[in-house]
């Protein structure tokens, strides 16, 4: 009874920012950044645009590749870190943009696992006959994030003016991990499959002793007022992260989940034909295939075309090998993502034959 994948859709910002391009701001290349990550190329959203805007856009595209209406859909579920406002969150303005009516909608945050949390939940509602049609979603702007300053502007093509020593030094200081991510959005449409296809096994995981590797740590309720000036000024709006150790982690629990799931159902490893992993670095990628013992082929990658989208890499990686026929019928894949908390897991799918 695994729910079916039924349409895929995704929302991109047109504004492509290249590696050199960021080069102009800070003291960095593309040649190192293509060798520590594989990322060529990012979208940024512009001013005014947000993550919201992106889901429902991704929605309404993912709804209408599925063959449905919006009112046919009668369970949302978004997955993002960057929402438009703290509170209440995405869920109910994606709701409204994308037309859906007044169906139960779940803002959900697991970050680069946020995704892989809702598809699981997705075939939860499916299998026990709590909804028959569920979107989920995942989009990020992380624009916001970015230590750039005014060079902002610069990157989105609003300013001529050169960067300021001041500009330059704050992204100096963030380099490590604002080249990394990019903005985007991709949503999945299910319905209830069958006992053979659709989502066969899920595997879901929480380690807080990993809350470290990467955290944003304010403004946060833990503080009076919630916000501050000094936070920002300190830079604490910002992820704070320890890369290394998030590699060694990413590139260990991945491939154990993508076993575990396997071992979870009445496959083995060699019936795989796709991993849609979430796509954080592609020596991680690389990593994953070494430990299992897969081909790179088997791995799937377009990192380099978006960068680190946190919960919209892994519908934007489905949507992208769909629309390359890179999932025929009967095709055995595993989604499986880290990410932030540390959450993570895998889902084991099997494309239904025709
Ligand atoms: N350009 C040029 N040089 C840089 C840059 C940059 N953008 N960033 C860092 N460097 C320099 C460093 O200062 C350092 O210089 P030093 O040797 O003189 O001190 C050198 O490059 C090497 O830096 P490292 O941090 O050791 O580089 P590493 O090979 O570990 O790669 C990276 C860093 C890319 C961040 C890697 O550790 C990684 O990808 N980690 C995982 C990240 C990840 O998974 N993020 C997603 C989190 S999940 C979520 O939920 C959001």
């Amino acid at each position: 009874m695994g729910a079916h994948i039924v349409g895929s859709g995704v929302s991109l910002p047109p504004t492509i920012v290249t590696n050199d391009q960021l080069a102009t701001i800070m003291d960095t290349s593309d040649e190192w950044i293509v060798k520590r990550s594989g990322v060529r190329q990012r979208h940024i959203a512009s001013p005014g645009v947000g993550s919201a805007e992106l889901a429902a856009e991704a929605v309404v595209n993912a709804v209408a590749n599925a063959g449905l209406q919006p009112g046919d859909v009668d369970a949302l579920i978004s997955a993002t870190m960057t929402p438009d406002h703290y509170a209440p969150g995405n869920a109910p303005l994606i709701q409204d943009r994308a037309g859906l009516g007044r169906v139960g909608s779940f803002e959900i945050r697991q970050q680069c696992a946020g995704f892989l949390y809702g598809l699981d939940m997705a075939d939860m509602l499916l299998t026990t006959g709590r909804a028959d049609t569920v979107v989920v979603v995942g989009a990020e702007v992380h624009r916001g994030y970015m230590p750039y300053g005014d060079s902002m502007d610069i990157l989105l093509g609003l300013s001529d003016a050169d960067p300021t020593p001041e500009d330059i030094a704050l992204a100096n200081d963030g380099r490590a991990w604002s080249v990394l991510f990019g903005d985007g959005a991709g949503a999945l449409v299910l319905q209830r499959g069958t006992e053979t296809s659709g989502v066969l096994a899920s595997t879901l995981h929480s380690d807080g002793t990993l809350f470290d590797l990467i955290h944003v740590p304010g403004p946060g309720f833990i503080n009076y007022p919630w916000s501050t000036t000094e936070q920002i000024d300190d830079g604490l709006h910002q992820p704070q992260m320890n890369g290394a150790e998030l590699f060694r982690q990413a590139v260990r629990l991945m491939p154990e989940s993508v076993i575990a799931v396997l071992d979870a159902s009445p496959y083995e490893l060699g019936d795989l034909d796709l991993i849609v992993a979430h796509q954080a670095n592609q020596r991680i990628l690389d990593g994953i295939a070494k430990q299992l013992g897969v081909s790179s082929e088997v791995v799937a990658s377009n990192i380099a075309n978006y960068g680190n989208t946190t919960a919209a890499t892994l519908p934007l990686l489905f949507h992208d090998c769909k629309t390359n026929n890179r999932v025929p019928e009967g095709t055995l894949l595993a989604f499986t993502a880290f990410g932030a908390g540390a959450h993570w897991g895998s889902v084991l799918y099997r494309e239904p034959d025709a």
